[in-house]
């Protein structure tokens, strides 16, 4: 079993670029399927997740180079739009290949897909959407059957939720469907945005990404193009938690600092000393962190939900009270009774969370989804003596050198 072995209590200090966004590589390497030929995409971080999502492209057909942060995808020979349970359960992401496949081949045939185990994640509003535009979407022997009968066409559909994987489904399916959609209700995240910025490169007509307003205008054929992926925020949002947990003083660069005006203004309300610049966040931390006002997870430009288990983390290594509520999803608290063993002061009833911080002391822990595993390392490194982190393939999923970087950094962490 691979873990991490951190010895905490050492300030951290330096510089670090950070890597490229997950939630926008997945979805961008799902729309380069649109186009017929090969694509660039660049500032493409080295994640288990990327590394699936480009199997099931080569599983489609696609010829799939990777060279450092380049990866070039030609679809040309694409062949196929069936992904078969092994891939689709290895990444909730997966599911955007429902648009991108109907639009391109006007078929989809999907196993449901996998992801971190947050508690129930459905999928109901992506096929409302894809359903909405025309598709003949059918759930048979625990798959998915979509087809354009001839019947998928742009129209005005309207997200209850605004669900950032069924908005970038839409986008997807929509560039396919001759007319106009409009896409009321759409999630307002930086990475829509960011597909926005690739689907335009390819040609298409796409605006509103960013607001709750999208519109498309589809059916045109699209090109092939090259493109560089946004920084991680919450790759950056996670290092500055570790500089809140363990003291010093950091600079991070490739990351706009735009995409997490929330965030860090609860960390300047905790005692960080933040300067941001056009891409970058210096963050200085010399006391340990305040309580804070009520963080309360909702969808961008709220709290971001991935940000909670760091921040949460960072906040039990300080001093005051804390209140948390997870609005974004059920199971979202997996890491705290590994927190507990840490020495953490939290109680927990239902969704709300309340966080007194108090001097953590290292224990074997164990994370079991993406952001709660790197919020066990986090709180190691503001933990006294040595601490065990296991459930490291999680942090394998969303972070390219976690440990590396925290290296760089000062910090005591090893991969063993
Ligand atoms: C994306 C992010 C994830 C982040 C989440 C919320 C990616 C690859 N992942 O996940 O890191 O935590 O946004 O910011 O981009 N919902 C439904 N029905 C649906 C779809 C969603 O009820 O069909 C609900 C979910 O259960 C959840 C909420 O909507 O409560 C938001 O989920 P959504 O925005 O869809 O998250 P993901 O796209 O899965």
């Amino acid at each position: 079993m691979c873990e991490y072995q951190i010895t905490g209590g050492r300030p951290l200090a330096g510089q670090l670029t950070v890597q490229g966004a997950k939630n926008s590589v997945l979805p961008i390497l799902a729309a380069t399927v649109l186009a017929d030929g090969e694509s660039e995409i660049c500032n493409c971080p080295d994640l288990s997740d990327v590394t699936a999502t480009l199997e099931i492209l080569r599983l489609l057909g696609c010829k799939v180079q990777r060279e450092g942060g380049t990866v070039r995808v030609d679809t040309s020979a694409l062949e196929c739009s069936h992904i078969p349970q092994q891939l689709m359960g290895e990444l909730r992401s997966s599911v955007v290949f429902l648009g991108a496949l109907l639009a391109r081949c006007g078929s989809a045939q999907l196993a449901y897909p996998g992801g971190c185990e947050l508690g129930p994640r459905p999928i109901d509003l992506h096929l409302m959407a894809l359903r909405t535009l025309g598709a003949d979407v059918r759930e048979m022997r625990g798959g998915l059957y979509c087809r354009n009968k001839g019947t998928m066409r742009g129209r005005e559909l309207c997200l209850p939720m605004p669900s950032v994987g069924a908005t970038e489904n839409a986008m997807l399916a929509a560039c396919g469907c001759p007319g106009v959609t409009t896409i009321v209700g759409a999630a307002r995240e930086p990475e829509i945005e960011d597909l926005q910025n690739f689907l335009r490169a390819m040609g298409a007509q796409v605006e509103g990404a960013g607001t709750s307003t999208i519109r498309i205008e589809g059916g045109h054929p699209l090109h092939p193009a090259r493109y560089t992926v946004m920084g991680d925020r919450m790759a950056a949002a996670t290092y500055l938690c570790a500089v809140g947990a363990a003291g010093g003083c950091v600079q991070l660069h490739g990351v706009d600092p735009g995409h997490l005006t929330g965030f860090l203004s609860v960390l300047e309300e905790a005692g960080a000393d933040l300067h941001t610049g056009q891409n970058s966040i210096s963050m200085a931390c010399t006391t340990p962190f305040n309580g804070v006002r009520p963080v309360r997870t909702a969808p961008y430009p709220g709290f971001p939900t991935d940000a909670q288990a760091p921040l949460m983390a960072a906040l039990c290594c300080g001093t005051g009270t804390t209140m948390f509520v997870e609005n974004m999803f059920s199971s979202r608290y997996r890491h705290v009774d590994e927190l507990m063993r840490m020495g953490a002061d939290i109680q927990v009833d239902g969704r709300v969370a309340v966080v007194t911080g108090r001097p953590l002391q290292g224990a074997r822990v164990r994370g079991t989804d993406l952001r709660g595993s790197a919020a066990l390392v986090v709180a190691a490194l503001g933990a006294r003596g040595e601490s065990r982190v296991s459930g490291v393939r999680h942090i394998l999923r969303g972070y390219e050198n976690l440990d590396g970087d925290l290296r760089s950094l000062g910090a005591s962490i090893q991969y063993i």
